[in-house]
Formats: C-alpha cells, sequence, structure tokens
C-alpha cells in the first residue's frame, strides 16, 4: 500500500486527466509524480494522441505502457503539459530539477499552451529556495560557473556523478535569499556555461493540482 504522501502524489496525478485535450499530444514532466500520471494515462490511451517527454525515464515509462512518444519538433501543437515540482509557490514559480531533468522540463514547458503541475502538499511553500536550485552547466564550465554562483549569493555544490540526459553536469545552489526568482532565473541563465537553472519562475504553471490530506484542490495564480 501507498505511504500517505504517495497517495497524494498520485491524487494529484490522477486529477490531471481532467486537463487531457482529447486527439492531442500531451507533454510529460518526470519524477515519482508524474509516473503516477504515466500510469493513469495508460488507461486512458484511446483519448489522445501520444506525448511528448521530458526524459529517458518517462520515455521508457510510456513505451513500456505502449503510448506513442513524438520528437517535440514533428509537434505542432501542444495544449498541456503535466509536471511535478520541488517547490511552487502562491504565484506558481517553482523549483524543478531534483531529478535532474530541468532542461528538457523547461523546454517542454516553453512549447505548451498549459502547464498543470502536480504536487503533494509537502511541496507547496511560503518562499522558494529551500530546496537547492539545480543549474545544468557545460562540463568545462562547471568552476567558472560556480564562481559566478557565488558572487550571486549562493552556495553551489557539484551533484558528482550525475550525467544528464543532455551529457552536462549539475550545481545544486544552496541557500538563495530569493526575493524575486524571475530576476534569479534570469541572473542565472546570463551565465556563460549555464545550460537553464530549475527556477521556473519566468515561465510559471498556469494550473496547480495540490493533494491534501482531505483531497485535491486546483490553485490558479
Ligand atoms: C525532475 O527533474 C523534477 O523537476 C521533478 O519535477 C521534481 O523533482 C518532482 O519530482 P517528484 O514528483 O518525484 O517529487
Amino acid at each position: 500500500s501507498l505511504s500517505p504522501q504517495d497517495a497524494q502524489k498520485k491524487a494529484a496525478a490522477e486529477a490531471a486527466l481532467d486537463f487531457l485535450q482529447p486527439g492531442s499530444v500531451v507533454g510529460v514532466g518526470t519524477g515519482s509524480t508524474v509516473n503516477f500520471f504515466i500510469d493513469a494515462l495508460a488507461q486512458r490511451k484511446h483519448q489522445f494522441e501520444g506525448a511528448v517527454s521530458s526524459s529517458q525515464a518517462s520515455t521508457e515509462r510510456l513505451q513500456a505502457h505502449g503510448i506513442e512518444v513524438f520528437d517535440l519538433n514533428n509537434v505542432a501543437e501542444l495544449p498541456v503539459y503535466v509536471d511535478g515540482a520541488d517547490e511552487i509557490n502562491e504565484h506558481l514559480q517553482m523549483v524543478k530539477g531534483g531529478g535532474g531533468a530541468l532542461t528538457r522540463e523547461k523546454i517542454i514547458a516553453a512549447v505548451a499552451d498549459k502547464f498543470v503541475c502536480v504536487v503533494d502538499e509537502s511541496k507547496w511553500v511560503g518562499r522558494l529556495g529551500t530546496f537547492p536550485v539545480p543549474v545544468e552547466v557545460i562540463p568545462m564550465a562547471r568552476s567558472y560557473v560556480a564562481r559566478q554562483i557565488v558572487k550571486l549569493g549562493g552556495d553551489p555544490e557539484w551533484r558528482q556523478g550525475v550525467v544528464t540526459d543532455n551529457g552536462n553536469w549539475i550545481l545544486d545552489v544552496h541557500h538563495f535569499d530569493i526575493l524575486n526568482a524571475a530576476e534569479l532565473e534570469r541572473q542565472l541563465n546570463q551565465i556563460t556555461g549555464v545550460v537553464t537553472n530549475g527556477l521556473f519562475a519566468n515561465r510559471n504553471a498556469d494550473v496547480a493540482i495540490v493533494a491534501t490530506a482531505n483531497g485535491t484542490e486546483t490553485r490558479k495564480r
């Protein structure tokens, strides 16, 4: 049987099925919450055309269920993207990338008309940044980027041994005092050698489905 937190993840993921657009391709994120969404999608295969996926792990799980995974370049319309988050605030800005898939997640989020974020209540926060902000870097730029991040007030830690689906490395940045998430997201992107960062503030979610002990709530900004 499921832990209370896993039961919440599953409830949030299943509530996201209501946002599926019949006959269309659905964007699929990465992580343990999204895994419940993928499993639920398998029961509704006739209702949508297929998926675009934000990670190798999600692609494998989708394909194991017989769900077709399209190349994002061949998809003209993407009405909905469903993904989890490590933290989300009342503006539906998020920290993502705990699973290391932030870059592909950000690309699909950019393409999608609507971002539906599925979380258990532990992810809901007053201020972002307790969860360290992941930054994907080109490997040769790791030390340089780390020094620049220190100048921005962060405390970067190399996620040693982890290589992203794109062949890059990740710095997890602790202790950022995030007063303006959109501005910090831009500043991190300005550092040469940064591929993307896990702040989703400029492209935030459109809808959050938050599962609590008393059921799921849909929150908008
Ligand atoms: C993956 O890179 C992350 O952005 C995930 O969306 C995030 O870590 C949420 O994962 P869980 O659903 O496993 O908490």
